[in-house]
């Protein structure tokens, strides 16, 4: 990807997922309260992802390099910015993913799980103020989201990719002349 399908990447998952500023500001307001948090919700993440088999082989034998690289995303979670630098990163973690192997489904499964742990979090520290209660969760459901579309869109550009060479495969049609054809009809 250039800096130019990033940025588009960029604008298209905050027009789905609705960050705003304002939600950047609600998370990073919330950083000190949930940081002592991150490494109970981690747990419990893993010890749902440990419970399926499809997703237990990935685990075993690295769970405690996983662990602390995962602490340290959900704390981004709540720093931000959430801008061009904030979806190159993620872009190449969805990418890690899709080179290890990791079917797409655990992506959509995985923030699901993120997102209830974090709402049973949120709900313990406001459970008198449903008024931030409610900020912080519409802040957390629309930064996760937008994390989650980025992450798979690796997905979708390893598909593509997967897919053009099985193209150049059957028509034995070189990569330069599919480039020049392909530059010649987008014009
Ligand atoms: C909320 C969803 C998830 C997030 C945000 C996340 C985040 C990350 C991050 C930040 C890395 C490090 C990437 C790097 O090398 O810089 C990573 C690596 C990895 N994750 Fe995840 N992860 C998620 C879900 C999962 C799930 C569901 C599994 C497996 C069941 C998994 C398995 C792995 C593995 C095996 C690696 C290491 C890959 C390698 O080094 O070859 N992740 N993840």
């Amino acid at each position: 990807m250039d800096d130019h399908e990033y940025e588009q990447l960029l604008q298209y998952a905050k027009q789905f997922s609705g960050v705003t500023d304002d939600m950047e500001n609600t998370l990073q307001g919330l950083y000190g309260r949930v940081k002592p948090h991150m490494a109970e919700v981690t747990d419990s993440f893993y010890a749902v992802l440990l419970d399926i088999p499809k997703a237990k082989p990935f685990l075993v034998e690295r769970i405690d390099a996983l662990r602390e690289t995962h602490i340290k995303w959900l704390e981004s979670v709540f720093s931000g910015p959430f801008d061009l630098i904030y979806v190159k990163a993620m872009y190449r973690v969805g990418d890690v993913h899709v080179k290890a192997k990791l079917p797409v489904e655990f992506m959509a499964g995985s923030m699901a799980l993120v997102t209830t742990r974090l709402h049973q979090l949120l709900g313990t520290i406001f459970k008198d103020d449903p008024k931030q209660l409610m900020e912080s969760v519409t802040a957390v459901d629309a930064i996760l989201g937008f994390t989650l579309m980025v992450m798979q869109q690796s997905y979708e550009s390893s598909r593509l990719a997967e897919e053009l060479e099985k193209f150049l495969k059957i028509t034995g049609m070189s990569r330069t002349l599919f480039d020049n054809l392909a530059s010649a009809y987008k014009e």
